[in-house]
């Protein structure tokens, strides 16, 4: 599938791809300033943090290590399971460390919750959220999310990280995909 076909499924683009790399900055400033003097370890949330956070990383002006994990809440489709599974765990102990979670989108806000619970355990010196897009209309768990990019009405998007069925996460807009596309919506 190339850019021109993917394209062809894209309902609107929701949020282009300028408009995007100029709120990363701003976030990697904020960033920067908050954990002045302080070293950060960056916990990308697999897959879909990967391009948010590459692009994070490289505007915060700080020390900063990285790490990930993969957590299971939605199987291939659109809506979430309420089970969260941790398929992959960190590599780093994170007792004593700034940890800045980075994930794309936080949707009901399940996933999240459960791994903030479980991280807080781990006795870090600090915890706090950075996600790209939140979906405020569908939250369940609350969740303090410190840096948030934009949020964006209850439409399935994709691109800039975010899948369908693991495709479109090279698209560099956020886009919302035609209602045919997605097949269990
Ligand atoms: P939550 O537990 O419902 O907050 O689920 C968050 C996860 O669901 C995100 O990390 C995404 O992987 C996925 N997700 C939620 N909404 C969307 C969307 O609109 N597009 C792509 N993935 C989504
Ligand atoms: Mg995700």
């Amino acid at each position: 599938m190339n850019m021109d076909s993917m394209m062809g499924d894209v309902a609107e683009v929701l949020i282009p791809g300028a408009e995007i790399e100029e709120k990363v900055r701003d976030l990697g400033e904020r960033i920067t300033k908050d954990y002045w003097g302080e070293k950060l370890l960056l916990v990308g949330i697999l897959r879909g943090a990967v391009v948010v956070m590459s692009d994070l990383m490289r505007n915060i002006n700080l020390p900063c290590e990285l790490d990930f994990m993969d957590i299971s809440s939605y199987g291939s489709g659109t809506s979430s399971s309420g089970v969260v599974r941790i398929l992959k765990d960190l590599e780093e102990n994170i007792s004593g460390r700034h940890v800045l979670i980075i994930e794309d989108i936080i949707d009901t806000g399940l996933t999240l919750s459960y791994l903030v619970r479980s991280l807080k355990q781990r006795d870090p010196a600090s915890l706090e959220i950075c996600s790209l897009l939140s979906k405020p209309s569908r939250r369940r768990a609350r969740l303090d999310v410190k840096y948030l990019g934009f949020e964006v009405p209850d439409e399935f998007v994709v691109g800039y990280g975010l899948d369908y069925a693991g495709s479109y996460r090279n698209l560099p807009d956020i886009c919302i995909l035609k209602k045919e596309i997605i097949s269990d919506a």
